[in-house]
């Protein structure tokens, strides 16, 4: 396995050598990789798998928070066909595609920023979010997290499924190069955009944990789709 001084060294390569490549806007970022989606994002397979086992079998409805295509969903509804859920998404693409490959299943997508989707008061078993939210700052998260903690019924479950930055260094390298780009193309606050921007696990759990969620990593991936339990007690 690659060290962590490797990889952060290709890192910051990488960031070298992209170093002039502008920022996309987000759901036209996914659009325009819609084909080949589902096969590059295969890497994650047992990733998808564990995440669908860690939701406990009690669930009636979920909301999922970036759901796209679905490649959880996919695990998910293997694991429980009669299981409700609400999709969230930006990119109405992504939301086609998921309701074409599931037109039977107990399924409602919204096409919307979940920043400003309510989630209401103790309505969902469980939320859950694979690869979405490391796009997006703390303050935005914390924020988010307290919605979420609000929306779920006593003694629901988070499930985040995303990338972690391995350490203090990556994530403030991350953030820094996405700071600048923002501030290079002079792109408004309220406008999302596709850059990764993860945070430690350490700084992951405080967020969770400020919002009220008892919350541990439960699954670690070699390829940046670790597996965070949330609950509300
Ligand atoms: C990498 S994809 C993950 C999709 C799916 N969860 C999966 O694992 O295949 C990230 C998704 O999050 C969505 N997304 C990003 N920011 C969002 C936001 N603020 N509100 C709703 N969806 C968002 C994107 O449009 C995209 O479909």
């Amino acid at each position: 396995m690659e060290s962590r001084e490797q990889y952060l060294r290709d890192l910051k390569q990488w960031l070298s050598d992209t170093a002039d490549s502008p920022l996309e806007e987000m759901a036209d970022f996914f659009t325009k990789r819609l084909d080949g989606y589902e096969e590059h994002m295969g890497i994650w397979e047992k990733s998808y798998q564990r995440f669908a086992e860690l939701l406990p079998d009690a669930c009636r409805n979920i909301l999922d928070l970036g759901c796209g295509t679905g490649l959880e969903l996919d695990q998910i509804w293997k694991k429980n066909p009669d299981i409700a859920v609400t999709g969230v998404d930006l990119c109405e693409d992504m939301l086609d595609r998921l309701r074409q490959k599931h037109p039977e299943k107990k399924l409602t997508t919204v096409c919307r920023d979940y920043f400003q989707y309510d989630f209401g008061s103790e309505q969902w078993d469980a939320v859950i979010s694979f690869e979405s939210l490391h796009h997006f700052l703390p303050e935005a998260k914390k924020e988010l997290y307290k919605k979420i903690f609000l929306g779920l019924k006593a003694g629901g479950v988070f499930l985040l499924g995303d990338y972690l930055a391995c350490c203090e260094e990556e994530e403030e390298l991350l953030r820094g190069t996405y700071t600048e780009k923002r501030k290079k193309s002079v792109i408004p606050e309220q406008h999302f955009v596709h850059f990764d921007i993860p945070l430690t696990l350490e700084h992951e759990l405080s967020l969770l944990e400020s919002a009220g969620f008892h919350a541990e990593k439960i699954w670690d991936a070699p390829e940046e789709a670790d597996i965070i339990v949330a609950k509300k007690e």
